[in-house]
């Protein structure tokens, strides 16, 4: 083993995307992935790194620094560790529903492991955050990473806060961290709650998709497994105390994803329903992703006219997945969010 990394929430979807990717490129890396297994934590989503050497699961709550110091103690103190951090409430609507788990997970959670990481020693943190915290822009221009942080919703600003906690750190102590800053991700093992994995999952039923508004807002897409490799570049050679935006040059509007979904699928566009806006929703994201493209060499792999297909054939061949993920408590948040 050369590297020890904890990484938090690795049983969410970015999370375990980028546990599989380590896996796969880093394999002398040793690896430890805290979580607290919410309603979107899923060691479904890790069967494969079950009983892998190096890599070892402890199921807590970053906002416990008893349960984070249990996951230094499974790291080991004969490497350096590092941490990648990127467990999170992340979903807007549940936050405008109740912002308290976003204040407690994103905000306090991020303090906890702040604290713990700085009194440990830790090598390198890298503070997984979104271009939400940025928010909406007009029909032109882009998010650079001197946008000033102007979040919109409950979650955005639960994220923007923890952003400011983490600088603080750096500023205030000299803590090695780094902030990347993503825009929509999309891939394998999304919780089905997010747009596209909600759409293919209701498509391929014949249930109506419910598009918010008038289905104009525009998000920047980026295939999860090109979202994994910036944050391993940042880890690596990223240089602390800066932030670095990560996009994909892919912007769409909402209904425009609904329709390719549609027409690979082969089903009719009467699917679609056009249902209440969400509350304070953000009307486009752009990311100028300049600054890792120039500095450290990353730009992402995936064109969207590749990766859509694979995720969504990827969503058929998991039929069981996505039927346990849907079970129980995703019934009643779904009856609640969309009255049906
Ligand atoms: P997710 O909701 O799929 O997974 C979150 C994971 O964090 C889950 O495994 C959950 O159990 C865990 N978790 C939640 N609270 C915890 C706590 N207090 N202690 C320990 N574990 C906890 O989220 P995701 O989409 O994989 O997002 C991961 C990170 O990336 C988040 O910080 C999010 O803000 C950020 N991000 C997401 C996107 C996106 O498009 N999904 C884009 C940019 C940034
Ligand atoms: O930009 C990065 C962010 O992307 C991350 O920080 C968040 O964690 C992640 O959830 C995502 O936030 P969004 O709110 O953009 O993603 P979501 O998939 O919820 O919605 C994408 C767009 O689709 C948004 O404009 C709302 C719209 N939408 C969403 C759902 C769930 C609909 O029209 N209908 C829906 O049912």
């Amino acid at each position: 083993m050369t590297r020890t990394l904890i990484v938090t929430g690795g049983a969410g979807f970015i999370g375990s995307n980028f546990l599989h990717m380590l896996a796969e490129l880093r394999p002398q890396w040793r690896t430890v992935n805290l979580d607290a297994l919410t309603y979107a934590g899923n060691l479904e989503n890790l069967t494969a790194l079950e009983g892998r050497e190096g890599y070892t699961f402890v199921h807590g709550d970053v906002s416990r620094s008893e349960d984070v110091e249990r996951a230094f103690e499974a790291a080991g103190d004969d490497l350096p560790v590092s941490v990648v951090h990127f467990a999170a409430e992340s979903h807007v609507d549940r936050s405008i529903r109740s912002g308290v788990p976003f204040v407690q997970a994103n905000m306090l959670g991020t303090q906890v492991l702040l604290d713990v990481c700085r009194a440990r020693g830790v090598e390198r943190f890298v503070h997984v955050s979104t271009d939400e915290v940025y928010g909406s822009l007009g029909p032109e221009g882009f998010f650079t990473e001197k946008t000033p942080l102007q979040p919109s919703s409950p979650y955005s600003a639960s994220k923007a806060g923890s952003d400011l906690l983490v600088a603080a750190a750096h500023h205030t102590h000299g803590f090695p961290a780094l902030i990347t800053r993503c825009s929509n991700n999309y891939g394998p093992y999304q919780f089905p709650e997010k747009l596209i994995p909600l759409m293919i999952a209701n498509a391929r039923e014949n249930r109506p998709l419910p598009v918010y508004g008038d289905g104009m807002q525009v998000r920047d897409w980026l295939y999860v497994r090109d979202h994994c490799e910036a944050i391993l570049t940042v880890l690596e050679r990223g240089e602390c105390g800066r932030v670095y935006n990560i996009g994909g040059h892919n912007e769409f509007p909402n209904l425009e994803i609904v329709r390719r979904i549609l027409a690979h699928l082969g089903k009719p566009e009467s699917l679609i329903e056009f249902v209440a806006d969400r509350p304070g929703h953000d009307r486009r994201y752009a990311i100028d992703a300049g600054r890792i493209e120039r500095e450290l060499g990353w730009t992402p792999r995936y064109t969207f006219e590749e990766a859509l297909p694979l995720t969504i054939d990827w969503y058929l061949a998991q039929d069981e997945w996505l039927q346990r993920v849907r079970s129980g408590a995703y019934q009643s948040y779904y009856q609640s969010q969309y009255g049906a």
